[in-house]
């Protein structure tokens, strides 16, 4: 079936993903800020991303740099002022752009007037807006180990679905779930297109408090958040998360085409519910983590995008994401080999699906290395005792300044990124080879390729809007993955070398060149040859 034209904006754009403490440093104290952000707006907009989610710079400790919020209506004073936030919005849509701020509705900082009045003691007007217990049951937090704290005062435990400090709000308290609508109206208000949903589907858990039952999984998967030898079965995924994904859309919908974005955990059958039965009536969009720990095989892309296909028809829509600030980059999980980053991020922005790209990954940016004992990251410090081969085994990192090093911009001091003589995080040593400055120079770089595919998105819409047929593998070479967008009169074909050899395909019909990663990667007429991690996108 052809997609319609009538999708709304959010299931067409592209979304790029900064993480406003490592973009840029505009007054020189180590740290990344707003007007760093809005200083760099062209830059985004030049690539050709047409939506910015931002990670939260909302007032707080700082404890998970920005997930931990102590008072939502406020910017916090190391990123800038609430004219800036006002400004950073008025000059995205200046520039014919859409943001979408982080919206951490799960939980709040200790911190906050809310937890401390609440911790007071068991009579306080607040004393129900968050979980509290007499006893511990079995349930265990995301980060491993129980996720009740004990609170002097109150001779009570109180629920942490992530880290001790940032307590889970009660939803089924009224006055919990209208104070948070009333903080997402406020942002509303203020013209922003719409929110990135933090840990979105652990908002609401069992009533009863009932114990999880045992199952003998060691660790969570981006495929199967059971872990810690438990079934999340009443802290996870319950149906009351999903219906609230509805009543959040009603609220936002008032505003017209409002992007909410969820961050949910489960296999793709459940994270689709959180989007809606058979109308697209919850979340516009839910990332998909299966993804994220990706092999670089035609065949696993192929039963991917089947997959998505198959769990996220019309009028629903997947997200295409393989790097964010909590896991390993994409660029680390292919060995550093720029040639593949191209063949992934060709795909990316040209299957059916909204792309999703964290700063830095259109350059390349690989994770740093950090000590586990030297990070800053508060799950870093949870595992300092753990040897890290363990983690670097499975393909991941604990420790998520890693991923958060600061963005490279040239090959001066800090890569450009700040004027401090101290970085909060330290740059990468690869800056002098990877940074924009010099691929923006070099017309075979990755972040041209990224930049001429977003661009062609913009003559094409077939390509945001368009249905996806994937060509079987039985009428393609080995390691070559193929697929044909097609809307109206407009059809594309895509075709990806995912090995290091040459490929050549016979096309049966006549298709001209509309680009391709390398000037070796050919077509004439019916037949086309792509080099070692070759790629072309044709058209009819
Ligand atoms: C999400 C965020 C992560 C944060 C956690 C707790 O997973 O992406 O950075 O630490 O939630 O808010």
């Amino acid at each position: 079936m052809d997609a319609t034209s009538a999708l709304p904006w959010f299931h067409t754009t592209t979304i790029y993903q900064i993480y406003p403490r490592s973009f840029y440093d505009s007054n020189g104290d180590g740290i990344g800020d707003i007007q760093g952000i809005i200083q760099k707006l062209d830059y985004i907009q030049s690539m050709g991303y047409q939506t910015i989610w931002c990670s939260p710079f909302y007032k707080g400790p700082q404890a998970d740099f920005g997930y931990d919020i102590a008072d939502y209506e406020s910017i916090d004073p190391c990123y800038g002022t609430m004219h800036d936030a006002e400004h950073l919005i008025a000059e995205v849509h200046k520039r014919g752009m859409k943001i979408v701020f982080d919206m951490v509705m799960n939980h709040t900082s200790n911190q906050n007037p809310w937890f401390i009045e609440s911790a007071s003691s068991r009579d306080n007007p607040k004393a129900d807006w968050y979980l509290w217990r007499d006893k511990p049951n079995n349930w265990q937090s995301m980060t491993g180990g129980s996720g009740w704290h004990y609170c002097k005062a109150r001779n009570q435990y109180y629920w942490a679905s992530f880290l001790p400090f940032q307590p889970d709000l009660n939803y089924r308290n009224p006055e919990v779930k209208k104070a948070m609508l009333d903080v997402v109206r406020f942002w509303l208000d203020k013209g922003v297109d719409g929110y990135r949903l933090d840990i979105f589907n652990v908002l609401y858990k069992d009533s009863e408090f009932r114990n999880n039952p045992f199952k003998m999984k060691a660790a969570p998967s981006s495929d199967d958040p059971s872990g810690f030898f438990q079934n999340p079965q009443y802290t996870m995924n319950l149906p009351e998360s999903m219906d609230f994904a509805r009543e959040l859309r009603s609220v936002c919908d008032k505003y017209g085409d409002r992007m909410l974005l969820g961050e949910v955990t489960g296999n793709r059958q459940t994270i689709r519910k959180f989007t809606g039965e058979t109308k697209n009536d919850g979340l516009g969009l839910v990332f998909d983590f299966e993804m994220l720990p990706f092999k670089f095989q035609a065949g696993y892309f192929h039963s991917l995008i089947a997959n998505l296909e198959k769990d996220f028809p019309d009028p629903f829509m997947p997200v295409y994401v393989f790097s964010n600030h909590d896991r390993t980059r994409s660029m680390k999980r292919l060995g550093n080999d720029v040639r593949k980053a191209k063949v992934l991020h060709l795909m990316q922005l040209t299957v059916r699906g909204v792309p999703c790209m964290y700063q830095g990954e259109e350059i390349g940016m690989t994770d740093g290395h950090i000590a586990y004992k030297n990070g800053l990251d508060p799950i870093a410090l949870k595992y300092r005792h753990v040897p890290r081969f363990i983690f670097d085994l499975m393909g991941e990192t604990l420790n998520r300044d890693e991923v958060r090093t600061p963005m490279q911009w040239n090959d001066s001091a800090n890569a450009g990124f700040s004027a401090a003589p101290k970085t909060w995080l330290p740059v990468n040593t690869d800056f002098a080879r990877v940074n924009v400055d010099i691929e923006s120079r070099d017309d075979n770089s990755l972040l041209q390729l990224v930049k001429l595919v977003l661009n062609l998105r913009k003559d094409w819409p077939v390509l945001s809007n368009g249905s996806l047929e994937l060509i079987e593998k039985n009428k393609l070479p080995k390691g070559v993955l193929a697929y044909k967008r097609k809307q109206g009169k407009q059809e594309l074909l895509v075709l990806l070398n995912f090995t290091g050899k040459n490929s050549n395909i016979a096309l049966g019909s006549d298709w001209r060149t509309i680009c391709s990663i390398h000037k070796t990667d050919g077509c004439t007429g019916k037949n086309v040859t792509l080099g070692p991690f070759g790629g072309m996108i044709l058209a009819k």
